[in-house]
């Protein structure tokens, strides 16, 4: 088992071993002035783990409330999140009691939300179940919901109160979900040299989850405690993501996340050398390895429907975009650039 600890405006510890879910009761404990928690799942990640932990929970002597939605990312939204701060309300939540989610990206992301919002804001703790949430997601504060012209357009920072990163789960993710999860533990690998590229080329990362989600956690960590605010050196951790959000969009988000930001990590490098500022060797190298995990794909869409949806990316403040440029494996730097200019990196990176 390994602890990271995040020292943010909350300070809490991320967990990552395995056994978590069956002595859930015992392991919230300590987050607990309440007797009540509400579980916030979805409907296929309850069925796996959610009625053990709610077991768990019951036996620790909380009265459990869950809330179940559909799983995806069409129950992120505006709906969703009001019938759980309702179910909340209706369970007669007050600030001590606590939110626990259990599930991926999306259930971290609204149950985040929700907990941050209802009463201005209870306990929180996470359990990821996807490798993409337990690497990301959980880790950090950032919640969220989409609107429907745009992903992520309302939510806020809250920190958790623990994130407790059960390997178990991961066993049984289907391998669409596992790959997903790779591209941003190879994201990781790019920004920071903590020897993680070569450990994942070496190994598989599921051969390894325990080390490789404590050390993407530990760069995580890193970066927020350093701009837990996103307003400079945390956009490191979006490598990928500035064409990898536009290919989303203009998928109508058929193509997912980690996926994604792999097209993106791909595209950018490729004109990172191009215009000189990393080597063909490294873009090899980074091709290479997402080409192992299955993650190598080119952009299939026009820089100008690239640029469409960069241009209402939420991160983009007049005219100007900050986009992450590699050096070398192990080494990016965050590069500002003015809109138009965007235009050209992502014909050098291959689109049309
Ligand atoms: N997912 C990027 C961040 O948390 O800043």
């Amino acid at each position: 088992m390994n602890v990271v600890t995040v020292n943010a405006s909350k300070k809490y510890d991320v967990v990552i071993g395995t056994g978590f879910i069956d002595v859930l009761g015992d392991k919230v404990a300590p987050f607990m002035s309440g007797k009540k928690i509400m579980v916030v799942s979805d409907d296929k990640v309850f069925p796996l783990y959610g009625e053990r932990a709610v077991t768990s929970l019951k036996n620790a002597g909380y009265i459990v409330t869950s809330f179940l939605f559909p799983s995806g990312e069409e129950s992120k939204n505006i709906s969703t999140y009001s019938k759980i701060v309702e179910a909340m309300f209706d369970a007669e939540m007050t600030r001590k009691d606590i939110v626990v989610g259990i599930g991926g990206g999306v259930v971290t992301d609204i149950a985040g939300f929700a907990a941050a919002t209802y009463q201005r804001g209870i306990g929180l703790i996470m359990v990821p179940t996807s490798l993409l949430a337990a690497v990301d997601a959980s880790v950090g504060g950032k919640n969220g919901i989409n609107l429907s012209r745009g992903k992520n357009q309302v939510g806020s920072f809250y920190q958790p109160s623990a994130v407790f990163c059960d390997i178990e789960t991961l066993w049984t993710l289907p391998e669409e979900e596992y790959t997903n999860g790779c591209a941003e533990i190879i994201k990781y690998s790019m920004i920071v040299d903590n020897g993680m590229f070569d450990l994942i080329r070496d190994k598989d990362i599921k051969d390894q989850y325990e080390d490789i989600i404590t050390k993407c956690i530990t760069i995580k960590r890193d970066f927020v405690e350093a701009d837990e605010f996103d307003n400079g050196k945390r956009m490191m951790l979006n490598f990928g993501h500035t064409i990898g959000h536009a290919v989303e969009a203009c998928s109508g988000y058929t193509v997912p996340h980690g996926r994604a930001v792999a097209i993106g990590m791909s595209a950018i490098t490729k004109a990172a050398v191009v215009n000189g500022y990393c080597t063909e060797d490294t873009r090899m190298q980074l091709d290479e390895l997402l080409e192992q995990y299955n993650l190598l794909d080119d952009l299939k869409y026009s820089a100008d429907d690239l640029m469409d949806k960069i241009k209402v990316d939420k991160k983009n403040s007049s005219g100007m975009l900050r986009i992450v440029i590699p050096k070398q494996i192990g080494s990016c730097w965050i590069k500002e650039i003015y809109k138009e200019e965007c235009h050209k990196w992502i014909v050098l990176g291959g689109a049309r």
